[in-house]
């Protein structure tokens, strides 16, 4: 074991070392010299997101392959996201997928994603993700820090999971929760009234098998993906957060494209988000069945009282960080509007029905 990690530590070490001597020399060509541009990402290679990362590099090398190698590097292959996203900053690296959690520290707006319960709907959640004008002004708020966001793509709703059932919040009292590294996921577990323990994604399936921590929180796919179900046994569909992942490019790299490049990797950002979208449904419902044949219980709650533990939290943090006010009054809007539109087409189903 010791062994392992010490291989593991030092073909890190390596590869850090590779990346930083490449991004001060400015090399990094492939045969041919075309710039490779190397991607981070966390999840494995038959995620929705590296289905979508494939469809970016087919359409950039498309278009522009005698210049551009596109290069994914899944499974945390080049450090957890966090780290990848600093590589990302220093341009070390070109782009990451980071959770917005990973974002905060760079630009505090992130927080918004980390409220619980901010989407009353799925539409609402997409139809957020989809207005330009505004996820624009998100995208670009990362300028000062170095990076600048894409795209955006589903990661679905997340939900508790844990070696014991959890039906009521009262189950959660005392245990000790994974979750992701940011003082707005620290703030949300200990609302809920567990014991919040913040670790990197690649942590977590050894440290609920050892008991270090009773349980996480995430979508399904952490369970088939990342194999966490064979360790944690019980999904409760409490449903607290819908949030993105965002794909993120360091801004010299992208500042450097001549404005028809900059187009070819906008439209790729662009087909990849429709590529992972329509493979996160399909593989949401495959990882379901998987979970259930690994001996996953899913329990279905009701919401309500999980809700009432932490809806407190959104004037908090509003207060605690003003620059969120403007997104979470304009998603309130979005919720009431696809609230309305839900109404009316019930009652118009009624009528013809
Ligand atoms: C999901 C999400 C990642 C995030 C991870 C986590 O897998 O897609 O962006 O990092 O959860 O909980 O850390």
């Amino acid at each position: 074991m010791k062994r392992k990690w010490i291989v593991t530590a030092t073909c890190l070490l390596l590869l850090w070392t590779c990346l930083a001597v490449l991004a001060l020399s400015g090399c990094g060509r492939a045969a041919g010299g075309r710039r490779i541009v190397r991607v981070a990402l966390g999840q494995s290679e038959t995620h929705p997101q590296y289905l979508g990362l494939l469809a970016f590099k087919e359409t950039v090398e498309a278009e522009l392959g005698d210049k551009y190698e596109v290069q994914i590097f899944p499974n945390e292959i080049l450090g957890a996201t966090q780290k990848a996203v600093e590589l990302t900053q220093t341009g070390a690296i070109d782009f990451v997928v980071a959770g917005t959690a990973n974002l905060e520290t760079f630009a505090d707006v992130y927080e918004i994603f980390s409220m619980p319960y901010l989407f009353d709907s799925v539409e609402s959640y997409f139809a957020v993700m989809e207005d330009e004008e505004t996820m624009e002004q998100i995208y670009t708020s990362t300028d000062k820090a170095g990076f600048r966001v894409l795209t955006w793509y589903n990661a679905g709703t997340r939900n508790f999971y844990a070696k014991e059932p959890v039906r009521t919040p009262e189950d959660l009292r005392g245990k000790k929760i994974r979750v992701q590294q940011s003082p707005a996921s620290v703030k949300m577990m200990q609302a809920f009234g567990a014991a919040a323990s913040p670790m990197s994604f690649g942590e977590v399936y050894t440290a609920i098998q050892q008991g270090v921590i009773d349980g996480a929180e995430n979508n399904e796919l952490a369970l088939t993906s990342n194999k966490h179900g064979e360790v944690a046994k019980y999904y409760t569909y409490n449903m607290h957060q819908m949030v993105p992942d965002m794909l993120v490019g360091n801004l010299k790299f992208l500042e450097g494209l001549s404005p028809e490049e900059l187009e070819v990797f906008t439209q790729a950002a662009r087909r990849s988000t429709q590529v992972e979208l329509a493979a996160w449904e399909e593989q949401v419902a495959q990882a379901r069945e998987e979970a259930r044949s690994m001996g996953v219980e899913f329990i279905q709650v009701d919401v309500e009282p999980f809700k009432e533990k932490v809806l407190d939290l959104h004037q908090e943090m509003i207060a605690d960080n003003p620059d969120i006010a403007g997104i979470y009054g304009y998603i309130q809007s979005r919720n009431q509007q696809t609230k309305a539109w839900q109404e009316r087409k019930e009652a118009t189903d009624i009528d013809q029905g």
